[in-house]
């Protein structure tokens, strides 16, 4: 009973009904992070192209709320179902590691049972550059939309945009974090086609360059942001 509770995924979920859903809301983000690097490259298109189409985002007034409560809800349910599905993983080999050879064989039962993974170098890799983007997201939310640079008008996104990257720390984190995330997207994105069956023999190989263009693309888009602003590259409209 104890243990049960202690195990749970939360909403009562099966681990194969909590790894579907981590692969959905992870395919959710991957298009979210594509769709908001498509509209930062405006960015080298100017100050009229980038300003009007964050305009056109505002003036979808509830709807873009109706977004961001989506966006949110699936940014959590991604990481809370992953950190369940990691917790249970890692009692799981606790039991395994014990000394006590009743304890293990009671661990052997309840992995072998439940035919629970044990963790890969991947999956582990996968925790920390997520944790990583966490805080990431964390920051960039509080540096250009919570509280972004007062002494900037309104509107001015991307005036607001090359100011802060004239910093070269700020650039410098950015850059960064987005290395971080192409390494989470190569290996998520196959991941979670892997998990909603999609990974096959005969389309691994097709997948697994998906997910490197992916990653590279979205990487080298926003990256492409501070190193023009450090660089000096910027259109002066
Ligand atoms: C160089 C890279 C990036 C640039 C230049 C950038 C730029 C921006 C700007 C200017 C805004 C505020 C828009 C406004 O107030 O009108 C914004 C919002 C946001 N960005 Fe980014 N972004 C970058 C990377 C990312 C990444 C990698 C993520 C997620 C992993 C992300 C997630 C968000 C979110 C969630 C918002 C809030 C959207 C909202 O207001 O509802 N951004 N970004």
């Amino acid at each position: 009973m104890g243990s049960n509770s202690r195990n749970a995924v939360p909403g009562g979920l099966t681990t194969v009904g909590a790894k579907m859903l981590v692969a959905l809301t992870g395919i959710a983000l991957i298009l979210f992070v594509i769709a908001h690097m498509l509209g930062n490259l405006q960015f080298h298109l100017g100050a009229e192209a980038l300003d009007s189409y964050a305009k056109k985002l505002k003036d979808m007034g509830p709807l873009l709320w109706v977004a961001r409560i989506g966006l949110l809800a699936v940014f959590v349910t991604h990481i809370g179902l992953t950190l369940a599905l990691v917790r249970r993983n890692s009692l799981a080999r606790g039991v395994l590691a014990s000394n006590e050879p009743q304890i293990r064989a009671a661990g052997e039962r309840y992995v072998n049972g439940y035919a629970y993974e044990t963790a890969t170098t991947a999956s582990r890799f996968m925790v920390q550059t997520g944790i990583l983007i966490l805080l990431f997201v964390i920051y960039h939310l509080m540096h250009f939309t919570i509280s972004p640079d007062e002494t900037i008008p309104y509107g001015k996104v991307h005036q607001m945009v090359q100011t802060g990257f004239e910093d070269t720390f700020t650039s410098a984190v950015y850059i960064l974090a987005q290395l971080m995330l192409a390494a989470h997207i190569y290996h998520g994105a196959s991941s979670c086609l892997q998990t909603l069956g999609l990974r096959t023999r005969s389309t691994k190989a097709g997948i697994s360059k998906i997910g490197i263009i992916v990653a590279i693309l979205v990487a080298v888009g926003n990256i492409s942001i501070p190193v023009a602003v450090l660089a000096g590259w910027v259109p002066t409209s």
